[in-house]
């Protein structure tokens, strides 16, 4: 069963052991189940598998030294990407290494970066699997909340048995996926997200339209995505492509986006509206080029508030979350607050765009605002990482609504 979002950024550390090459299955039977696999071995591992089996079967790049592309700061850019690190086969020696929190390779240095979750699947002798050495550091990374599986009993390298067997690649798999799965907050809750900023035609060239550019809507159609949730997304006018996996209709003006938003709204738990919506539209768009000189003014008319309009049919059930860009330094509480509630929404992030700020870039600042409650600081994060405490807020909005 592959119930997970598709694009699962995976890790592969291997280690130093014979059953290195029993992670070439993993491998391949992890890309089955749809995850995207970076493999790092370390520098023993070498011994049994090198670099060009690595590559060949992940696709990707294989790094395993901490001192090549040193300027991309290789380890923090790759624990970052990272949904889970798996380490197969763990050694008694790479075990002891994390569970002392060295740095001293490539692989540990990924580890120590990253707050993935971690799967380690140990291999070994016997003799070194029982080690006290090994068993109390089994158990210090245990007491972490790292998951450390068992290892199989039976024949191992030579003519020895006992336990220490590299485990069934089926085994690591349904943890790998347990583990995912217990980060699901938003697991089964369809999400309606707009992005962008429509554009509202004057004529076939020109149209008034904003300085959206859908990032902080993608991020979180991405994030909300990856914690379970199937999301549809209505995009305005981005330059950014397609997520794999998330259903997405391009549409242009407000009018459109108000339509797609009102067709889906009643089957969904949440709708999240980052997309800027033009205000009012040319009250006639001309179909031919209108003259320089019949510029002067142009007649507009209202378009619908599509948040507003959703909230005067929303269920008790349904969360609605707003976003709203200002540019009065002072008064973004008060403002913000005053919004949410007029929109009657239950959730509204406020940001600051005084001076051009935020547009296009991947920072943000403001408070994330809810009825009833504190304001929360949002004090310079990446867009991916609003995204994130904002899906905090609504997951458990989401929970008290399901009780
Ligand atoms: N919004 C909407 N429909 C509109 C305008 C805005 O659904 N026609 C949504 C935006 O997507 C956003 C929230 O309302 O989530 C606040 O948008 P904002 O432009 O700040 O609010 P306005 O109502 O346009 O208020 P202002 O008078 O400050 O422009």
């Amino acid at each position: 069963m592959n119930t997970l979002p598709r694009g699962r950024e995976i890790i592969l550390g291997i280690g130093g052991g014979v059953a290195a090459y029993k992670s070439a299955e993993l491998l391949r039977r992890l890309q089955d189940h749809g995850f995207l696999v970076t493999v790092i071995p370390t520098s023993a591992s070498l011994n049994f598998v090198g670099e060009a089996t690595w590559e060949a079967l992940s696709g990707r790049p294989v790094q395993s030294s901490l001192w090549n592309n040193v300027h991309k700061v290789p380890h923090i850019r790759t624990a970052e990407i990272a949904d889970a690190i798996v380490v197969a086969p763990a050694t008694a020696d790479l075990i002891a290494r994390i569970a002392s929190g060295r740095a001293d390779d490539f692989l540990t240095n990924v580890i120590l970066a990253s707050d993935a979750p971690l799967l380690l699947v140990p291999a070994m002798h016997p003799q070194m699997w029982l080690n006290e050495a090994t068993i109390a550091n089994v158990e210090t990374l245990r007491s972490r909340g790292i998951t450390v599986l068992e290892p199989d009993i039976g024949r191992l390298t030579g003519k020895d048995s006992g336990v220490g067997r590299f485990p069934e690649v089926t085994r690591i798999i349904s943890s790998l996926q347990e583990l995912l799965l217990s980060d699901s907050d938003l697991l089964g809750h369809h999400l309606l997200i707009t992005a962008g900023g429509t554009r509202e035609p004057i004529d076939p060239v020109r149209y008034i339209g904003n300085r959206s550019s859908g990032k902080q809507g993608y991020a979180l159609a991405f994030a909300a995505a990856k914690r379970g949730a199937v999301v549809t997304l209505i995009s305005a006018n981005v330059q950014l492509p397609d997520i794999e996996g998330i259903e997405t209709i391009h549409v242009e003006t407000a009018l459109q986006m108000f339509a797609a938003v009102s067709e889906r709204f009643p089957k969904v738990r949440a709708l999240i509206m980052t997309a800027a919506v033009a205000d009012s539209r040319p009250t006639n768009a001309a179909l031919s080029k209108i003259a320089k000189n019949d510029l002067g003014a142009i007649e507009t008319t209202l378009n619908p508030d599509i948040l507003l309009e959703m909230s005067r049919s929303k269920t008790s059930e349904q969360i609605l979350v707003g976003f709203a860009a200002e540019t009065s330094k002072d008064e973004l509480v008060e403002r913000g607050t005053r919004k949410l509630i007029a929109k009657g929404a239950d959730l509204l992030f406020v940001n600051d765009v005084s001076d051009g700020a935020i547009f296009g870039t991947n920072e943000t600042a403001g408070w994330i605002l809810a009825q009833g409650q504190s304001p929360i600081a949002v004090a310079s994060a990446t867009k991916d990482s609003l995204a994130n405490q904002l899906l905090d807020s609504l997951a458990l909005k989401l929970g008290y609504a399901n009780d």
